[in-house]
């Protein structure tokens, strides 16, 4: 069967490198696998207040996540964590109590960087909020791209390392949602 894997991206920059590493992932997925990029950009800060009658965005946004087999979470690390948008997503799927649109479906994470480290903050502190939100999360292959600025020529992934390692990286997390399925 077709798994279908909802891509979350943590970047709302236009030439966003974290969105490009996404994209060129789409491209990679074996037919196994049907990924969508699923936009978080639109969800306001949440607020619990809001809980009784939430803002038709999250509505929409959990009608739309619990639909997916599993979801793929592509961060860029800011201050050594996870971007606020992409935390604030996490927290907004994951509400209310009981109703988490999350729980159980297999994950993964892809983090990006133009810096050497990869984005190995962000990428561990989203893995503690996953393991918050019961999102089975694939340890290994780790996936951290660094260097992001030098892997593209416009929107085209030209390094071939980077290329094998996520081509590696999204079979494997294929086994993975299969091995979390149902
Ligand atoms: C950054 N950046 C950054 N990079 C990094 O490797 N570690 C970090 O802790 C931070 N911190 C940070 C904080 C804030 C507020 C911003 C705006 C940026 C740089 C960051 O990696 C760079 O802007 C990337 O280009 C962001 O990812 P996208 O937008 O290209 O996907």
């Amino acid at each position: 069967a077709t798994r279908k894997i909802a891509v979350l991206v943590g970047s709302l920059r236009k030439e966003s490198f974290t969105r490009k590493v996404a994209k060129a992932l789409v491209l990679l997925a074996p037919s196994t696998l049907e990924l969508e990029i699923i936009e978080i950009g639109q969800l306001e800060m949440y607020n619990q207040d809001d809980d009784p009658s939430p803002p038709p965005t999250y509505v929409e946004f959990r009608e739309k996540i619990s639909q997916f087999d599993g979801i793929l979470f592509c961060t860029p690390e800011y201050n050594r964590s996870v971007p606020a948008v992409l935390k604030n997503a996490v927290d907004v799927g994951s509400r209310p109590p009981g109703k988490s649109v999350w729980s159980g479906k297999p994950g993964g994470i892809v983090s990006v960087s133009p810096g050497a480290l990869g984005g190995f903050g962000a990428n561990h502190h989203l893995r503690q909020s996953l393991m918050a939100v019961n999102v089975p999360t694939m340890q290994q292959p780790e996936a951290y791209v660094g260097n992001a600025g030098k892997l593209f020529e416009g929107a085209e992934l030209i390094d071939e390392a980077t290329t094998v390692h996520l081509q590696k990286y999204i079979d494997a997390f294929a086994t993975w949602v299969e091995r979390h399925a149902d």
